[in-house]
């Protein structure tokens, strides 16, 4: 049988979702990418083959897929031509003779017509790269982390209130450990093939929630303030 290789396994999500499989699968059964395995070496350290390859150089991608049954690809950072580093994985993987890959995206809502750049956009596109490449997939689209909601609603809510353009939509942000067990769980066991999941915590939650749950933590009101899109890009 062959192996169970994770991407990005230098990062959060990717190194994660190894210690999730470690608890469900022996350490040779799973291998890991890096661009500098030495920033992956906890990992090597209880086992886990840990493979040089950059998503940029397709030759590493080639090699690196060798023996291995399925990848889970870890979405790259945004800005930096996510559609060449997805589309050299998914093809990389079919040529090297992976059988099943599964992709990191994003929530989004179905039949929106709404694109984030860099985000839907390039979502959109690894997806349908994947379907289109005759690989056994699995799409598992991801909420906010919980761990970067200060990202999205600024560092200083405390003092200037949660400020976004949000109205009253709600999302369910997730940590990134439950959602790299749920992977865990989809790449250790059958029945996820060509299946598309969107994980998120078990309740929703409004930037006013969010702004009600700061306030209680903080011991003083946090004020919920809905501004233009055009307000939150010039903040
Ligand atoms: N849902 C959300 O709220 C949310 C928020 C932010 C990001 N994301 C997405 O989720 C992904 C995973 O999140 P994370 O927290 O685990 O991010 P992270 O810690 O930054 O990990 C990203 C991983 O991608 C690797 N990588 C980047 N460029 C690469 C390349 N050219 N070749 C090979 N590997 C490359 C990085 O390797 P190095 O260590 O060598 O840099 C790192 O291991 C992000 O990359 C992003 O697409 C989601």
């Amino acid at each position: 049988m062959g192996k169970i290789l994770v991407t990005g396994a230098s990062g959060h999500l990717g190194r994660k979702t190894l210690d999730h499989l470690l608890k469900r699968l022996p350490a040779t059964q799973l291998a890991g990418l890096a661009r500098d395995p030495a920033k992956a070496q906890d990992l090597a350290g209880k086992g886990i083959d840990i493979r040089k390859g950059d998503y940029f150089e397709y030759d590493s991608l080639l090699k690196a897929f060798e023996g291995v049954d399925k990848v889970m690809l870890i979405a790259t950072h945004g800005f930096t031509d996510r559609n060449t580093q997805h589309y050299n994985v998914i093809t990389a993987a079919r040529q090297a003779g992976v059988k099943h890959v599964a992709y990191t995206s994003i929530v989004r809502k179905e039949g929106s017509d709404f694109v984030l750049p860099e985000g839907t956009e390039t979502d959109i596109f690894g997806e349908q790269t994947l379907k289109a490449s005759g690989l056994t997939y699995t799409l598992v689209r991801h909420p906010p982390f919980m761990e970067v909601l200060q990202f999205f609603i600024g560092e200083k809510a405390y003092e200037a209130g949660v400020r976004v353009p949000a109205g009253s939509g709600k999302a369910a942000p997730a940590t990134r450990d439950d959602l790299a067990e749920a992977q865990a769980v989809i790449l250790s066991a059958e029945g996820h093939e060509n299946k598309t999941y969107t994980l998120g915590f078990s309740e929703l939650a409004s930037s006013e929630d969010i702004a009600s749950a700061l306030s209680e933590i903080h011991g003083k009101k946090v004020p919920y303030v809905t501004i233009s899109e055009q307000q939150y890009i010039d903040n």
